[in-house]
């Protein structure tokens, strides 16, 4: 049987009210834990590895799948996963600290935990890595996956490794997995997960490290990457990538392998109102056509795969922040209502082969508005940080290696 230490609980009996919400969480959340403690960690451990293997024998079956099914099937994942990370003990500062690195947004692992039941984002890339190990170890006994900024749960790699496990398809002697993640909390969650779902023998190694100086000692086939935020903001997904993909193998893959970052002026009420009237939820197969062929395209601002990664050079402004040059964009000029438009950037991630996660699909790829970019006309009360260009106009992007990475236009 297990159960918690009366110190974690005890820990947990003052009431801060900046920090209420997430304590009665976490209180509900190890209550919970305490009520199916009952279970013996044998059976949770079943209820566990049987809620990853059904995630994704769901996701790799190809066949068409209601999305209630996937919803509820990823629900009951999260719900065991969570279970597992209350059995990780983290005290209250490792289950919620966030702050911002030199490279973006160090999320706690109370926050990263959702992402495990992010459906079409997982769905996209699990299908993804499957169909890359499969056409790796038609070439190899063994390879070698690298996965950064894994968060608590490593969502893209352990529910298939599960599966692997469960079917017999792919042994722990073909796939070597290393899993990084620089926060403390989601190192723990990961050890316990793993132990958990009796993964060991995947997993070479699991390191406590910042991915944008971690140096791995072997070369790796597969890099397995989704550290950003919706716009490509916030996470440092490119800094990350550029820094890892030096230890990728001649003929080794990036997951995903091209992330497409696209530009739209669009009028908000239609983009993001109008256009979900009647959906029971948003994703590139229910956008309404006339709402899409009403955006006026600005065209692709920065494509990230690994030879545009290998290429990337960086500019050191004279305060010592980096910036990567990205596309330059000629704004059209014979647009009538372009000063009722907004800009809105979004992410479309192939993640291998046909494989991808379209706009819409889920919170990374969802179209972010700019209200800070204006074309053919003014904000009335400008501020030193808003662009104002006109039709005609041909503006340089450039994309900001800082604690808040994103992009920055500035007129030709
Ligand atoms: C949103 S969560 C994990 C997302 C995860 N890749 C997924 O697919 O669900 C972000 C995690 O990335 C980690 N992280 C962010 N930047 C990092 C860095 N530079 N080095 C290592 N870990 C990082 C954070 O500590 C956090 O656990």
């Amino acid at each position: 049987m297990e159960a918690h230490s009366s110190q974690s609980i005890a820990s947990l009996q003052y009431a801060d009210p900046q920090v209420d919400e997430l304590l009665k969480h976490s209180i509900r959340t190890q209550l919970e834990s305490l009520l199916k403690a009952k279970l013996t960690t044998e059976q949770r451990q079943l209820l566990l590895q049987k809620s990853f293997v059904d995630a994704m024998t769901l996701v790799l079956s190809y066949a068409k799948v209601e999305h209630l099914q996937l919803v509820k099937v990823f629900d009951n994942m999260y719900e065991q996963a969570v279970q597992s990370m209350a059995f990780a003990q983290l005290s209250q500062e490792q289950l919620t600290r966030q702050y911002v690195s030199a490279s973006g947004l160090i999320m706690s692992p109370h926050n990263c935990k959702h992402t495990i039941k992010d459906v079409y984002r997982i769905k996209g890339y699990a299908r993804g890595i499957d169909l890359a190990i499969q056409s790796k170890l038609k070439h190899a006994s063994s390879i070698t996956i690298l996965y950064p900024a894994c968060g608590p749960f490593a969502p893209l790699l352990l529910p298939l490794l599960s599966y692997y496990k469960d079917s017999q398809i792919f042994t722990s002697k073909q796939i070597n997995v290393i899993l990084v993640d620089v926060h403390p909390g989601a190192i723990l969650s990961l050890q316990q997960l793993v132990k958990d779902l009796q993964l060991d023998d995947f997993i070479l190694r699991i390191e406590a490290a910042d991915a944008t100086e971690y140096e791995p000692a072997e070369s790796i086939d597969l890099l397995v990457l989704e550290a950003m935020q919706h716009g490509f903001t916030k996470e440092g997904q490119l800094s990350i990538a550029k820094h890892l993909v030096q230890f990728l193998t001649l003929d080794g893959w990036m997951i995903p392998q091209n992330i497409s970052v696209r530009g739209e002026m669009v009028i908000g009420e239609t983009e993001f109102n109008q256009q979900w009237k009647g959906m029971d939820y948003s994703h590139s197969l229910n956008t309404n056509e006339s709402a899409q062929n009403n955006r006026v395209e600005l065209g692709e601002i920065l494509s990230i795969n690994k030879s545009t990664l290998l290429n990337m050079q960086e500019l050191e402004l004279q305060d010592g922040v980096k910036v990567i040059p990205a596309n330059q964009i000629m704004l059209p000029n014979d647009i009538q209502d372009m000063n009722k438009r907004i800009l809105v950037i979004y992410a479309h991630i192939n993640t291998f082969a046909d494989e991808e996660v379209g706009q819409y699909d889920c919170g990374v790829t969802h179209p972010r508005p700019d209200m800070t970019f204006y074309i053919d006309t003014k904000p009335r009360d400008i501020e030193h940080t808003h662009f104002v260009a006109n039709g005609g106009d041909t503006v340089q992007f450039y994309y900001q290696l800082t604690g808040l990475p994103g992009f920055i236009p500035a007129k030709v």
